[in-house]
């Protein structure tokens, strides 16, 4: 497998999917025993759903923050923690997952682009999210101090846009001109949710080269120019070369 070299003319978008995160035990969404498979996408993780019956999506984020509190970041957030601190401003992580593990991992230059488990907002003010670890299996919906109303887990939901500061952040990162070579790193993601699976698109009209490291094939494997199969815990430990 030829190397991906990181050097002083590398820029570095790395999206990160469910599949990173599985190498921690996380469940991913789609294929065996996904997320989605036991739980139906609309019931819990749209704004339809929540307005249906909130209880039972605090009842399943609830179920997702106790799982997410219990594990630990694995051989691939850390070697995305190296890259970051070789590559400095030159780097960016656009990670669509919400388990917070990144952070945990110690990456600093990331972009939650579907929002944070740990992080809850107003359903019904416009007040700032704040972190939040509480859980509330009984299904309790928390009530806004502010408000009055109902709080809500600040996750991009099925059928909600993503915040635009993240997108111009990481727009501005693919069309930055500075003399750097673009490259464009997926790994562990299906490929299947947008606007995360067109960003490979956006990075080959800004010439750059792609890679996905992936345990399968993806929906959009054909996009990128390098093709790495295998377990991202594995693969991304001994994939770049430093220089
Ligand atoms: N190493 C590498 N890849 C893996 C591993 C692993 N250990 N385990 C699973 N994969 C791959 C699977 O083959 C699959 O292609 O990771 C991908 C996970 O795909 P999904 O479960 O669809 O997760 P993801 O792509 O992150 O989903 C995107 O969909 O439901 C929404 O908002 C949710 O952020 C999520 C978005
Ligand atoms: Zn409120």
């Amino acid at each position: 497998m030829e190397p991906l070299v990181l050097d002083s003319r590398t820029r570095l978008l790395v999206l990160t999917g469910a599949g990173v995160s599985a190498e921690s035990g996380v469940p991913t969404f789609r294929g065996m025993n996904g997320l989605w498979e036991n739980h139906p996408v609309e019931a819990v993780a749209s704004p339809e759903g929540f307005q249906a019956d909130p209880a039972l999506v605090w009842r399943f984020y609830s179920q997702r923050r106790s799982g997410a509190s219990s594990v630990m970041p694995n051989p691939g957030h850390e070697a995305l923690v190296r890259w970051e601190q070789h590559l400095g401003d030159r780097f960016l992580l656009a990670t669509q997952n919400v388990d917070g593990l990144h952070s945990r991992a110690g990456s600093q230059r990331v972009v939650d682009m579907h929002g944070n488990l740990f992080r809850t907002k107003c359903a019904d003010c416009r007040r700032e999210p704040f972190d939040d670890t509480s859980v509330h299996p009984s299904g309790t919906v928390p009530k806004c101090d502010h408000c009055g109303g109902r709080l809500r887990p600040d996750i991009v939901w099925f059928g909600e846009m993503l915040a635009p500061s993240d997108l111009t952040r990481i727009g501005e990162f693919i069309t930055r001109k500075n003399g750097t070579r673009l490259v464009f790193l997926a790994a562990g993601t299906s490929g299947a949710v947008w606007p995360a699976a067109g960003l490979v698109d956006e990075v080959r009209a800004a010439r750059g080269d792609t890679w996905l490291i992936n345990f399968e094939s993806a929906a959009n494997t054909e996009r990128f120019h390098h093709f790495v199969q295998g377990r991202s815990g594995e693969v991304l430990p001994t994939l770049a070369k430093l220089v």
